[in-house]
């Protein structure tokens, strides 16, 4: 048993395939540099107690009664617990836990999922509970679906798990089945560009458009298919059937199939250092997450179309969940500087809020140290 651990828990950027992990299809993400630093120690107080350096907020909780907070990053520490005691049936011993590091909070790279598995890993080892790495991904992911009423996939959990340094993930959401693609981006890094907005919708309207794609994939296999996914409906099946959708669930299926199309042309792109067309993919996946599936916002276009005139952006698109969160861009190193300055200054006059860039180092998974 450990009685201090110190959990280094990095978030996600995806690369390209989004809202792809959900339906059973291939996603291109890795870890970032930028991680959560969680401290977790045996307590001998009554309760346990929970601080967030990044809130400047603490609060404590009964391990004996765990009850929902109104405050909802509570309800990720909170979720974790709740889990292990009523669904495995464990007890645990009190616990302080302190919250920091420099993962940007509530921007689509994950900081949820950053929490719920280093907090994971941290009472696992403090407890002494036999948790694989295998198994912190399907509970984390429990946790969201279950106690936070998020319908996620497996993506962000399984790369926060797996991340590997210099290293995108190509995952296939259907199996598990992965590997390692080299993060060489020749002249050119991965820059994220935070919005810093959140819409309240995110979290419904993401619940609603898993909704979506499994009532496409029903229609689909009402006329004598059979898929498992809707990422493995030929695109031709789906135009001929056209006429049985109603034009939003349509879009939905049109987007997924052709994302899925994309990120097999972005690994091979990736394979042959074609950096150009690569780019190229991550605009066209913008385009399709506005127009088809329909959870960008104006923040996400206005920054995704500055850079369609800059030639030195040559990929930029939303990220994550959407309706809000981060841009990605892949830009030229030289370039980058200016482009941040100019970008900023553009931002903050549309919309009075401030942009928060962040150059990434794709970077290892969770670590535990004690
Ligand atoms: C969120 C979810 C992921 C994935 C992305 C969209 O980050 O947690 O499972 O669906 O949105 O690609």
């Amino acid at each position: 048993m450990n009685k201090k651990v110190i959990i280094e828990s990095p978030g996600r950027i995806n690369m390209i395939g989004e809202h792809i992990d959900y339906n059973g299809g291939l996603v291109m993400p890795a870890a970032t540099n930028k991680k959560l630093i969680i401290e977790i120690e045996i307590s001998k107080g009554n309760n346990s107690v929970v601080r967030s350096k990044l809130f400047d907020e603490s609060f404590e909780i009964n391990i004996d009664s765990i009850k929902k907070s109104d405050v909802g990053w509570h309800n990720y520490i909170i979720g974790v617990l709740e889990n292990l005691i009523t669904k495995r049936q464990v007890r645990l011993v009190n616990f302080s836990c302190v919250i920091g590091g420099n993962l940007p909070v509530g921007a689509g790279v994950s900081s949820s999922s950053s929490l719920i598995c280093g907090v994971l890993k941290g009472i696992s080892s403090i407890n002494s509970l036999d948790i694989s790495n295998e198994e912190i991904i399907q509970i984390a992911r429990e946790v969201e679906h279950e106690f936070i009423g998020v319908k996620g996939g497996i993506m962000d959990q399984f790369t926060i798990i797996n991340g590997k340094e210099n290293k995108l993930i190509l995952l296939d959401c259907s199996d598990l089945s992965y590997k390692y693609v080299d993060a060489n981006f020749n002249k050119y890094q991965i820059l994220l560009l935070n919005t810093n907005v959140k819409h309240n919708l995110s979290e419904t309207s993401y619940n609603d458009r898993v909704l979506e794609c499994s009532e496409a994939l029903e229609i689909i296999n009402r006329k004598k298919n059979k898929y498992k996914y809707l990422v493995d409906v030929p695109s031709d099946v789906l135009q001929n059937l056209k006429s049985e959708f109603q034009k939003n669930i349509f879009k939905r299926a049109l987007y997924v199939i052709e994302e899925q199309k994309r990120v097999r042309d972005a690994y091979k792109n990736l394979l042959d250092n074609d950096m150009i067309s690569l780019g190229k993919l991550m605009y066209e996946s913008h385009f399709g997450l506005k127009n088809l599936y329909e959870v960008s916002c104006k923040e996400l276009d206005f920054l995704v179309e500055y850079s369609t005139k800059k030639s030195y952006v040559i990929g930029s698109r939303m990220m994550g969940g959407g309706f809000g969160g981060c841009v990605i861009n892949l830009i030229e190193k030289d370039d980058t500087e200016g482009y941040i300055k100019n970008i900023s200054r553009r931002y903050q006059e549309k919309f009075s809020i401030s942009l928060e860039c962040h150059i990434i180092d794709v970077s290892k998974g969770l670590k535990l140290s004690i």
